[in-house]
């Protein structure tokens, strides 16, 4: 028989998630260097009718430059190898035993799917969200498009640190002139334009130099037309610990300059504009308090101590408590367990060394791959996942390298697309998701946004298929 890789036996790898990581991963396998003369095929699957992942999904629509990194994995769809097979999803209409019959390798590029849970009382009375949910919301990810957000209140609390926060912060403080040219779903940007929020309160537990803000992010909190940032100058005060931390080589330039960006905003007089976002510090929730509905968040103050080497947010005896009608939770993403795949419920990651799946005994699992915050948990930028595909591009070509794949029963495609058409006859290809994409941007046109969003599921497959039918 032909070795794996040569025009006779291409090497068929199936990558299940179409955001950044496998995108990229996609596009290492099909222009790689390491293998030039590589005969590849590279099937891509997503659970929704559209690629990308948190690039449409989560990417804040006021970010549209950072959105166009998209034209990079659209290079990469162009690749006559490559093909994208959206709306079906692993676990459902495709099984473990379904791609270990058709594939030499797989990779799991599934992302973060759910949030991180606070544990205290009062988290799942109504108004009180995770921030995934709100995003997904805002970018007319199908799923959420019902979910209801009541913004009559005026005072609502973000908890957490990080750049979700600062999105969702900005998001429920945009004027709705600066909403209307983005491609917010249009269900949100009628409930974000009438919000009668005027104060939006982020609540971090550590204190300004351990936020997780990146500088751009904290800046922009500083430059709002409609908002004016306020910091109390005693949460600028640092620590002893603090101090010396921030002149050890373990401080990195981010910590330092946002601790000054702080400081900045801390000696602010506010212009009197109609909304204020207050950042507070050393804080922490203890429990999300009212009867049937949320109607204001208990607080402790904390203080810095250090354990294992890293300074921890400890609580102490001073509480607090702030009115507020809406609460989002954003203090991290959380990875959920695969069928048929070995998981870490504490990482909430597939346990894997350097892209190689490890199963139960500790070894790796022929020709089954991890990349992406599946690979290594909810941290990192658009870019982390380029390097990081990499990493497991190179562990799978090294195992072929190696004679170290699977051995499918029936690597063809057309044994794939047979099961396809059987399993899921209205998946939607690359042609259909091209159709969507052409339709929501001739929506954009006349009002001068880059795209309205298709938000539900029927309307999304029907403009793909549309497409697809004439294709055929
Ligand atoms: C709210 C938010 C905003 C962000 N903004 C920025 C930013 O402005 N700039 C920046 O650089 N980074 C940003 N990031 C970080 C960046 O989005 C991530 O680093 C990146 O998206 C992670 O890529 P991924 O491919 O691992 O996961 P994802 O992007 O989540 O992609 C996973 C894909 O897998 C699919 N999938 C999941 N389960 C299944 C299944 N069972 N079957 C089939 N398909 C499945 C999903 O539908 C999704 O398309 C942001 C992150 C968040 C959460
Ligand atoms: N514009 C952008 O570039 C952009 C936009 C959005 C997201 N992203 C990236 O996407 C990744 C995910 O972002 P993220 O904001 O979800 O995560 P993150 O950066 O990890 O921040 C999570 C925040 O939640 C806090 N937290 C965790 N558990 C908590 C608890 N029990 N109580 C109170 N606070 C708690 C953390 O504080 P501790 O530090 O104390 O743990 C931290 O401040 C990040 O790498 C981010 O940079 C980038």
């Amino acid at each position: 028989m032909a070795p794996i890789g040569t025009s006779e036996r291409p090497l068929r790898v199936a990558i299940v998630g179409s955001g950044p990581s496998g995108f990229y991963a996609a596009g290492q396998l099909l222009k790689n260097r390491s293998h030039p003369d590589l005969n590849v095929q590279v099937d891509v699957y997503d659970r929704l009718p559209t690629p990308w992942g948190l690039v449409r999904g989560g990417v804040a629509p006021d970010h549209p430059n950072i959105k166009a990194v998209s034209r990079v994995y659209e290079k990469t769809a162009t690749h006559p190898e490559f093909r994208f097979y959206g709306n079906i999803q692993y676990g459902v209409d495709l099984t473990h035993g379904d791609l270990v019959d058709r594939y030499h390798a797989v990779i799991y590029a599934v992302g973060a799917q759910t949030d991180r849970r606070l544990g205290i009382p009062g988290e799942d009375l109504l108004g009180s969200w995770a921030a995934t949910e709100f995003v997904a919301w805002y970018n007319a990810h199908p799923d959420y498009r019902d979910l209801e957000f009541d913004l009559s209140c005026e005072r609502a609390v973000v908890i957490g640190n990080g750049n979700v926060a600062a999105d969702v912060a900005r998001m429920l403080a945009l004027t709705r002139e600066e909403l209307a040219v983005t491609d917010v779903a249009d269900h949100a940007l009628e409930v974000l334009a009438d919000s009668a929020i005027r104060e939006i309160v982020v609540l971090g537990r550590r204190g300004p130099a351990q936020a997780a803000f990146t500088n751009p992010e904290l800046l922009e909190l500083g430059e709002m037309t409609d908002a004016d940032v306020y910091v109390d100058p005693r949460d600028v005060e640092l620590d002893p610990l603090t101090r010396s931390w921030l002149e050890s080589d373990e401080a990195g330039a981010t910590q330092r300059r946002n601790v000054d960006i702080l400081s900045g905003y801390a000696s602010r007089e506010p212009e009197g504009k109609r909304r204020r976002i207050v950042l507070r510090f050393l804080v922490s929730p203890v429990a999300i308090l009212g009867e049937d509905r949320v109607e204001g968040i208990r607080i402790c103050r904390n203080e810095l101590r250090e354990e294992d080497g890293s300074l921890r947010a400890c609580s102490t005896d001073t509480i607090e408590e702030l009115d507020c009608g809406i609460v989002f939770r954003s203090i991290g993403y959380k990875g959920l367990p695969l069928e048929g795949l070995p998981f870490h419920e504490r990482s909430g990651t597939i346990p894997n060394e350097g892209g190689r799946i490890l199963g139960e005994d500790g070894a790796p699992v022929r020709g089954e791959y991890a990349v992406g915050w599946i690979k290594r948990g909810p941290t990192g930028i658009i870019g982390t996942n380029k390097r990081d595909a990499q990493e497991t591009v190179d562990a799978l070509l090294a195992d072929l390298d190696e004679g170290r794949l699977n051995e499918p029963a029936d690597p063809s495609r057309e044994s794939l697309e047979e099961l396809l058409n059987e399993r899921k006859r209205d998946h939607v290809t690359y042609v259909g998701w091209e159709a969507i994409d052409r339709a929501e941007r001739a929506a954009g046109e006349p009002q001068g946004r880059p795209r309205v969003k298709l938000s539900t599921a029927d309307e999304l497959l029907a403009a793909a298929h549309e497409k697809e039918e004439a294709a055929r």
